[in-house]
C-alpha cells in the first residue's frame, strides 16, 4: 500500500463542515482512525456511524465549541490516547459572518475574528505541539484558509483579514518545520468558492465554484505532498496573482 492510501490517525476540528466531512469520507475509505469534533452531538454521532460504515478503524467523538480554547492541549492528549497516536490534524471550522453588520456592530466583527483567527491560533499551536511530540512519518497539520486573505475587498474584509492571519500563522509554522529534521508538515488550503452551507447566501454556479468533494480530493493529496500554500482548486493561484497585482486605481472600480 502506498503512503497516499495508508490509514491515518486523524483529529478533525470542525468535522461537520461540508468540506471536512467530504475529506473524512475519503480518509475513512482507507481505514483511518478518527476523533471528530463539532458542536452538534447528534450530527457527530451520525457522521461517526457513516465513517465506520465506510471503513474507518475507529471514530471517537468530542462535542466542543471551538471558541473554548482552554481545553486545546487536553483535546490533543485525548485524541492521542483514543487513537494510539496522532498524525493528522485538520482545522476546518469557520464562519463567513456578515460584513455589513460587522461595520456597525463590533460584536459581529469580534465573532468573525474569534472563530476564524484568534481561536484558530490556539488550536493550530496545540495541534503543532501534539504533532511535534509524535515521532511517526507523514505528520500533517492542515488548515482551511481562504483566497479572501490574499487581498482585502469591500464585501468581506473582516473575514478576509482573519483568514490572512491564519495563512501567515501557517506560513510561519511551515517555515519553522522546514528547518527541522523529521518535523511535521504545515499545509494551508487557500480556498476559492465552494458550494457548502457557508456560501448559501451567495449566488452559486459557474466554473469558479467547486464542490466539497473536489476540495476533499485536493486535501487528501496535500496530506502527502505540496504546500505550504495550496490554492484549491489550483486556478485560484493565478486568479489571485492577477488580483494582487492589480493597481488600486483599477481595483477600486471593481465591485468585489
Ligand atoms: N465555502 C467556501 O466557499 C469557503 C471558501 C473559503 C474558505 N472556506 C473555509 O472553509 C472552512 C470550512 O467551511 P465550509 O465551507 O465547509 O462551511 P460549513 O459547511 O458551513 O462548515 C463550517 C463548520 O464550522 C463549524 N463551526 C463554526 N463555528 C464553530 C465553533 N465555534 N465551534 C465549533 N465548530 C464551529 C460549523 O459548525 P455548526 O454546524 O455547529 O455551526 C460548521 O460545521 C471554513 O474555515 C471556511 O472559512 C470556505
Amino acid at each position: 500500500m502506498t503512503e497516499t492510501r495508508s490509514p491515518r490517525k486523524v483529529l478533525i476540528l470542525g468535522a461537520l463542515s461540508a468540506m471536512a466531512a467530504a475529506t473524512a469520507r475519503r480518509l475513512a475509505d482507507r481505514g483511518s482512525d478518527f476523533v471528530i469534533t463539532g458542536r452538534n452531538a447528534d450530527a457527530l454521532e451520525r457522521a461517526a456511524k457513516d465513517l465506520k460504515a465506510r471503513g474507518a478503524a475507529s471514530v471517537a467523538i468530542q462535542t466542543l465549541d471551538l471558541l473554548e480554547t482552554g481545553s486545546a492541549d487536553a483535546v490533543m492528549a485525548q485524541a492521542v490516547e483514543a487513537m494510539g497516536g496522532l498524525d493528522t490534524v485538520l482545522v476546518f471550522y469557520g464562519i463567513l459572518g456578515n460584513q455589513a453588520q460587522a461595520e456597525t456592530d463590533p460584536q459581529e466583527a469580534e465573532r468573525i475574528i474569534a472563530v476564524n483567527y484568534s481561536s484558530a491560533v490556539h488550536w493550530v499551536m496545540a495541534g503543532a505541539r501534539a504533532l511535534e511530540a509524535q515521532s511517526g512519518p507523514n505528520r500533517v497539520l492542515l488548515t482551511a484558509s481562504s483566497v479572501a486573505g490574499d487581498r482585502g475587498r469591500r464585501s468581506n474584509y473582516v473575514y478576509g483579514s482573519a483568514k490572512a492571519g491564519l495563512s501567515v500563522l501557517m506560513q510561519g509554522l511551515a517555515h519553522k518545520w522546514a528547518a527541522q529534521e523529521n518535523a511535521p508538515r504545515a499545509v494551508n488550503l487557500k480556498l476559492g468558492f465552494v458550494d457548502t452551507p457557508m456560501t448559501d447566501g451567495i449566488e452559486k454556479g459557474g466554473p469558479l465554484w467547486a464542490k466539497p468533494d473536489d476540495i476533499a480530493a485536493i486535501a487528501e493529496r496535500a496530506l502527502t505532498k505540496g504546500g505550504p500554500n495550496v490554492y484549491a482548486p489550483w486556478f485560484w493561484r493565478f486568479i489571485m496573482l492577477a488580483i494582487r497585482g492589480t493597481p488600486a486605481f483599477v481595483f477600486n472600480k471593481v465591485n468585489l
